[in-house]
């Protein structure tokens, strides 16, 4: 049987234990696999590219045919110069389906001979998404569980000076009380 390259294209930002389940299960079916982090995915990302490849290369070491780039443009031109020959993406509930549909099909009048595969990660990643998570970490809720502690680290470094800034400020210049990070997870101050 043909052995397939492919290709796990997303913005990752930042990357979820779900994303993480997904490439974990990629690399046991596909000879080879490449995530692909999408350049520019959003004008203003949480995580700048290098960050997430950093993150995403530190949490595959482990898996040697997994490989950890950027790409930017068309992400059918980019499976080709790759040598990919199959698209993987997350199903993670009913919800995904209809975006995932429309851009697996465009993919494939893009590009005929791309297949897109679609696995779903474990059902306990179900609700897990990078938006939530990063807007569940913004408002000082915990995220642990859902990111990997690399990732809640980096989360925390991220988040925790704006608290400072806002504890340190007058009182009479706070302009709203926003709840402190969770505790759990936080580094304490030696
Ligand atoms: O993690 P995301 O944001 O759901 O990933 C979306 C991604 C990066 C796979 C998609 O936006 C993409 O492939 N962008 C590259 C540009 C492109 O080829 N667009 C046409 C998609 S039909």
């Amino acid at each position: 049987m043909t052995k397939v390259s492919a290709l796990y294209p997303g913005s990752f930002d930042p990357p979820t234990n779900g994303h993480l389940d997904l490439i974990e299960r990629g690399a046991k079916i596909f000879e080879e696999l490449v995530v692909g982090i999408l350049r520019n995915s959003e004008k203003s990302p949480m995580f700048s590219l290098a960050e997430r490849l950093d993150m995403l290369k530190t949490l595959t070491a482990h898996l040697k045919n997994v490989r950890i780039e950027a790409f930017h443009g068309l992400m059918v031109e980019y499976a080709k110069s790759i040598d990919a020959t199959c698209v993987l993406r997350g199903i993670r509930a009913v919800s995904d389906y209809e975006y995932e549909l429309q851009m697996a099909l465009m993919n494939r009048k893009l590009e005929p001979t791309l297949e897109t595969v679609f696995m779903m990660p474990a059902d306990k990643y179900s609700y897990v998404s990078s938006r939530l998570v990063r807007e569940v970490a913004q408002a000082g809720g915990p995220v642990k569980g859902l990111v990997p502690e690399v990732v809640e680290q980096k989360l925390l470094q991220k988040i925790e000076p704006a608290y400072k800034f806002y504890d340190e400020r007058p009182e009479d210049t706070k302009p709203q009380a926003p709840r402190a990070p969770s505790r759990k997870g936080r580094k304490t101050k030696a």
